[in-house]
């Protein structure tokens, strides 16, 4: 069978690299960008490419009509730090968003379903260390509300109407492509800009504050590997702990220092995106992810911290 594949918010941090990445796997023409801005020249350039709004659902309906995809991958979505500048919109993007394409997929009979979960769908009282796949889950940020309430209507939507949906709780994402969109983990990839122009780095995070994080090269390729599992593998239909690396802004400053040893990190206070990470996990424990479809990163602090600044200083 020929995949049909329908990319929403196509040119965000993560759509960016996963758009390049599913058409060299199922052919340019076969991966549909959509997005409500302008995508950048390779996207464009690469194969096609709709202005889409995920909460205007007669467009929608007519992208379902018009390409009959086989996956849908919905992307688009607000951050953890801008959910919290607009919180009903957060809410109403990340949630009917998903809504609305969950509906069409029934609808039009979509093979399978990706949305993305986030870290932030625990809490402080969720354990800090290993943060294991089932626990307390408290969120208390909108865009962690939402994401975990969203993974419940994933399993509601598999559960009800067998729908094959899967989904990966992303730690923080650090790439060099596109720029990051809005969230508390983007001060590890502000550090490495500003490392290589200034020397210098302000961060918003505290020297001891561990987060979970993730090389993108990785997350793509965990990505496409879960939406490439055999579905009898896949246990879990409201999301996947998934785990890279962690942490904190004075190790990664270190790290960045093996290159550019007159590297500064100086600290900000008082930022609201401090009280965000003190509510999120340090690590995370993903045995389902390595049990189910052989999960297994590539990429550590100085293997990603070596491509961050070969690709930048290009
Ligand atoms: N990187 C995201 C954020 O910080 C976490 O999913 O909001």
């Amino acid at each position: 069978m020929v995949e049909k594949i329908v990319v929403l918010g196509s040119n965000g941090q993560i759509g960016t690299e996963l758009v390049t990445a599913l058409r060299k796997v199922y052919g340019e023409l076969n991966v549909v960008a959509c997005d409500i801005r302008r995508p950048d020249y390779d996207i464009k350039n690469s194969g096609p490419f709709e202005f889409v709004n995920v909460l205007e659902k007669d467009t929608l309906n007519s992208i379902f009509q018009k390409y009959k995809p086989t996956q849908v991958y919905l992307l688009a979505a607000l951050l953890s730090a801008t959910g919290e500048q607009n919180p009903k919109l957060a809410w109403d993007l990340n949630m009917n968003g998903l809504l609305n394409i969950l509906d069409l997929a029934i609808t039009y009979q979509t093979a399978k379903v990706y949305w993305p979960s986030s870290i932030a769908v625990f809490g402080p009282n969720s354990p800090k260390d290993n943060t294991p796949q089932y626990c307390v889950m408290d969120p208390n940020t909108v865009y962690g509300i939402s994401k975990l309430a969203g993974e419940r209507w994933c399993e509601y939507y598999h559960q009800k109407y067998n729908l094959d949906v899967r989904s990966i709780r992303y730690p923080g994402l650090i790439s060099w492509k596109a720029a990051p969109g809005g969230g508390t983990t983007d001060y590890a990839i502000h550090i490495f800009h500003d490392a290589l122009k200034k020397g210098t780095y302000a961060s918003f995070l505290n020297a001891a504050t561990e987060l979970p994080m993730m090389y993108m090269d990785d997350a793509i390729r965990g990505t496409i590997e879960l939406m490439d599992a055999d579905a009898s593998k896949i246990t879990i239909r409201s999301s996947y702990n998934f785990a890279g690396v962690s942490f904190t802004p004075e190790i990664l400053a270190a790290e960045i220092r093996k290159h550019i040893p007159e590297f500064t990190l100086t600290y900000t206070e008082n930022d609201p995106r401090q009280n965000i990470a003190d509510s999120w996990p340090r690590s995370i424990d993903d045995s389902f992810a390595i049990d189910e479809w052989a999960w297994k990163p590539e990429y550590d602090l100085s293997k990603l911290t070596i491509d961050m600044i070969k690709n930048l200083k290009k």
